[in-house]
């Protein structure tokens, strides 16, 4: 996809909570490389470009000091709003040096960054995942790795009618393709679709 295909103005979660720590680490979104860590101080979540001002060097190989990111070539700091702060050779800190920065939110298990109009993030929260917070249900989180057009998966997701064929000694109940109701509504910012299936047997209770 070239970057025009993107929506902008939306979260993108680019990692699980647990996984940003103090230790930069290298992600890409809509094709912008970005290095994401958590300040060891505040213990906030910052997402910047992952390029130095000053050899483009990826900071994603930098460490963090106190609060800031630090260039692992030559030492150069950067602040959460990718300011540049200290430059180790000289006192001078040339007006424009900065790289950008994200929005970035910390949300129920993960980290969403903010990939279009800095302004606009303020109005638009995070996708709420409704279980997450349910202190009667147990969440899990897993990262799945795979080499496909990432498109490939929403479609599998969206399109359940592959339950009883692909799975079917798991959740794949006979009658999800040919017996459920299935109703479309548009919301405010997204599409709601809901299935109905109403007296069919449920999938296999053990899973082999
Ligand atoms: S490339 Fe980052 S400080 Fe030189």
């Amino acid at each position: 996809m070239n970057n025009s295909q993107y929506l902008k103005n939306q979260w993108y979660v680019v990692g699980l909570s647990e996984e940003v720590t103090d230790r930069p680490f290298a992600s890409s979104i809509m094709g912008e490389p970005i290095v994401i860590f958590r300040n060891s101080s505040s213990g906030e979540v910052a997402a910047l470009e992952d390029r130095c001002v000053h050899r483009q060097a990826p900071l994603s190989l930098g460490v963090i000091n106190g609060e800031n990111l630090q260039c692992g070539y030559h030492g150069i700091e950067y602040n959460r709003d990718g300011n540049c702060v200290h430059i180790p050779s000289q006192k001078k800190i040339p007006p424009g040096a900065k790289i950008k920065s994200y929005p970035c939110r910390d949300h129920q298990g993960f980290i969403f960054v903010w990939m279009g109009d800095p302004a606009i993030s303020a109005t638009v929260e995070p996708y709420n995942f409704p279980y997450a917070n349910r202190s009667n249900w147990r969440v899990r989180y897993a990262r799945l790795h795979g080499r496909f057009d990432h498109r490939l998966l929403i479609d599998n997701l969206m399109d359940v009618t592959h339950l009883p064929f692909a799975h079917k000694s798991t959740i794949g109940a006979s009658g999800v393709a040919d017996r459920a109701t299935v109703k479309t509504e548009r919301m405010k910012n997204s599409v709601r679709v809901t299935r109905s299936m109403e007296n069919i047997e449920p999938a296999p209770p053990t899973f082999q």
